[in-house]
C-alpha cells in the first residue's frame, strides 16, 4: 500500500479523511509542521496532503507555506495537495507557484479527494519510471565511439583518448584479445579533426607477408608481373584521415623499416615506384602481444616501438574492470534482444553470478558472443545459466584466476569436480565411473568421502 501524510491540524477533519482513506493507502497524520517534516523524513511518501492553515495561528498560511517549502526543498517531486479554506484562492495560486502538485477546497468531498490522490500517486510513479530509466540511459550513454565503462580505469582511457584526439601523434594501443582496441582506436578518430576523412584498416597479422607491402604501399604498373595498372596502397588512402595498423606486432622486418621510414619522412614509394608520395595520415596502432618483449627479442624494431608509442593506451582486461561487466552484459541483452526481437529481459541471480565468477579471458568480444547466443537460444524472460554455456570453464577460469588458491586447493577441484562428472555421467554407477577416471573403486569411495561428494549428489538428486 503506498504511504500517504496527511498534515492537518483539526482532529475531527483529521479522522475523517483517515477513516475515508484508510482502505487505498497507509495513513500517518500530523498536525502541525514538525511533526509533518518527521513523518516525511521517516516514511517519503510520494504525495502530502496539507492544510495551510497550521498552528500556531490556525487563521494564517505561514506555516502551512513554510512547511510547503520544507518538503519542496527536500524532495522536489513530492506532489503536495494543498487543502485551503474555500475563500483562499489566492492561497491555492501562491502554492502551486511554491511547487504544490494540485489544491483542494474544504469542505472535503472523500471521493472527489481520492480522484485527485490517485492521479497524483499515478504520475509520481510515472515520474520515478522515467527517472529511472533516464538514469539508465546517463549510465549506458555509450562514452566516446559507443565504449561502454563506468570503471575507473576505463574513465582513465576515455580521459586520455579525449586529451590525444585532436593532436596528430601516433597512438599505441595495447589490450588482451577482445578488450575493445579497434574500437578505441575509430572512437579516437572519431574525436578527432580528422573525423570527416577516412579511417583506414589493415591488420598486418591476416594479410600473407608477401602481398602485405602492395596492400599497404601501393604498387606502379609493371611493378611486378599481373601488376597491370598503378594502385594506391592503403596508408595512402588514409591520406587526411586515420590509418589504424592492427596487430602491428606482426609486421615483418622489412616493412617495419618502410613505415619506419614512412612515419618520418612523411612520404611514401610505391612498390615498384621511385617517386616520393607525401602521405599525411595519423597512425593508430594496436597490439596483444607483449611489443617491449618483441623489441627485446629483436623481432620488433626499438625505433619503430618509439615513434608508434608517443601516446601508449593499455586496455584493461574485462575482468579488470568491476561493475562495467554486469553493464556491457546488460547492454548486449538489451541489444540483442531488440536485434532479435525476443523478449529477453534481465539476468536471473544465478547468471549474474556466474558472469561474475568467469574469468573473460575473451573479454568484451566473448561477453559479447555468450550474451548473444544466450538471447538466441533463451525461451523466457530472464536469462538462466544454461544459456550462458559457462559453467564449466568457470570453474577452471575462476581458480587459475584466484590468486589466493594453492596448487593444491585447485588440484583437489579438479578432483571433485571430475568424480562428481564421472558418477554422473555413468548414472551413479561407481564401477563404471572408476574405470573412466581410472582410479580403483576403493580409490573414488574414498574420494567421494573426502569431498562429502554424496551429500552434494543426494541433494541434487532430491
Ligand atoms: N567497452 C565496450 N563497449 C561496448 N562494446 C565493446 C567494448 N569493448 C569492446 N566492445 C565490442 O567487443 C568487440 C571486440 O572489440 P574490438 O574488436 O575493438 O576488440 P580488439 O581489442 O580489437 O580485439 P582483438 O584483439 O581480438 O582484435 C566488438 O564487437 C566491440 O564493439
Ligand atoms: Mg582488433
Amino acid at each position: 500500500m503506498e504511504k500517504l501524510i496527511i498534515v492537518e491540524d483539526n482532529k475531527e477533519i483529521a479522522g475523517q479523511l483517515r477513516w475515508g482513506l484508510c482502505k487505498d493507502y497507509e495513513v500517518f497524520i500530523a498536525a502541525d509542521r514538525v511533526e509533518a517534516l518527521a513523518l516525511f523524513n521517516k516514511h517519503s511518501p510520494k504525495v502530502i496532503t496539507l492544510d495551510l492553515g497550521l498552528p500556531p495561528e490556525e487563521n494564517g498560511s505561514d506555516e502551512g507555506f513554510r512547511c510547503l517549502e520544507n518538503i519542496i526543498r527536500r524532495a522536489p517531486t513530492t506532489k503536495v495537495i494543498v487543502i485551503t479554506g474555500n475563500d483562499e484562492r489566492e492561497h491555492a495560486f501562491r502554492a502551486i507557484q511554491s511547487g504544490a502538485y494540485d489544491y483542494y477546497s474544504k469542505p472535503i468531498d472523500i471521493s472527489e479527494l481520492k480522484v485527485i490522490l490517485s492521479r497524483a500517486f499515478h504520475l509520481a510513479e510515472i515520474e520515478k519510471e522515467n527517472s529511472r530509466l533516464q538514469s539508465n540511459l546517463a549510465q549506458h550513454a555509450p562514452t566516446p565511439g559507443g565504449i561502454i565503462g563506468q570503471s575507473p580505469a576505463m574513465q582513465e582511457v576515455f580521459c586520455s583518448m579525449r586529451k590525444i584526439a585532436c593532436s596528430d601523434v601516433p597512438v599505441l594501443v595495447t589490450g588482451e584479445s577482445g578488450t575493445g582496441k579497434e574500437l578505441v582506436a575509430k572512437a579516437i578518430h572519431g574525436l578527432s579533426n580528422r573525423k570527416s576523412e577516412a579511417f583506414i584498416a589493415i591488420n598486418c597479422g591476416a594479410i600473407p607477408a608477401n602481398l602485405l607491402e602492395s596492400e599497404l604501399f601501393g604498387y606502379e604498373k609493371g611493378a611486378f608481373s599481373g601488376a597491370h595498372n598503378r594502385v594506391q596502397g592503403k596508408v595512402e588512402y588514409a591520406h587526411k584521415g586515420t590509418l589504424f595498423l592492427d596487430e602491428i606486432g606482426e609486421l615483418p622486418l622489412n616493412l617495419q623499416v618502410k613505415l619506419l621510414r614512412f612515419l618520418q619522412e612523411k612520404n611514401i614509394q610505391r612498390v615498384g615506384g621511385r617517386e616520393d608520395i607525401a602521405v599525411n595520415a595519423r597512425i593508430i596502432a594496436a597490439t596483444n602481444r607483449d611489443i617491449v618483449k618483441d623489441t627485446e627479442a629483436g623481432t620488433f624494431r626499438e625505433d619503430l616501438y618509439y615513434r608508434i608509442s608517443v601516446i601508449h593506451i593499455n586496455l584493461p582486461p574485462l575482468r579488470e574492470r568491476g561493475d562495467d561487466l554486469l553493464l556491457l552484459a546488460n547492454y548486449f541483452l538489451r541489444k540483442f534482444s531488440s536485434d532479435f526481437r525476443k523478449k529477453v529481459r534481465r539476468f536471473s541471480p544465478e547468471s549474474i553470478r556466474l558472469l561474475e565468477s568467469y574469468a573473460w579471458p575473451g573479454n568484451v568480444r566473448e561477453l559479447e558472443n555468450k550474451v548473444q547466443r544466450a538471447v538466441l537460444m533463451s525461451e523466457s524472460a530472464i536469462l538462466e545459466p544454461e544459456s550462458l554455456d559457462l559453467s564449466h570453464k568457470s570453474v577452471k577460469e575462476r581458480f587459475i584466476t584466484s590468486a589466493k588458491l594453492s596448487l593444491r586447493d585447485a588440484r583437489e577441484m579438479v578432483e571433485r569436480e571430475m568424480v562428481i562428472a564421472a558418477i554422473k555421467k555413468q548414472r551413479n554407477n561407481m564401477a563404471k565411473a572408476a574405470e573412466v577416471l581410472g582410479i580403483s573403486r576403493p580409490t573414488l569411495y574414498d574420494l567421494v568421502k573426502k569431498y562429502g561428494i554424496l551429500k552434494q549428489l543426494e541433494q541434487e538428486l532430491a
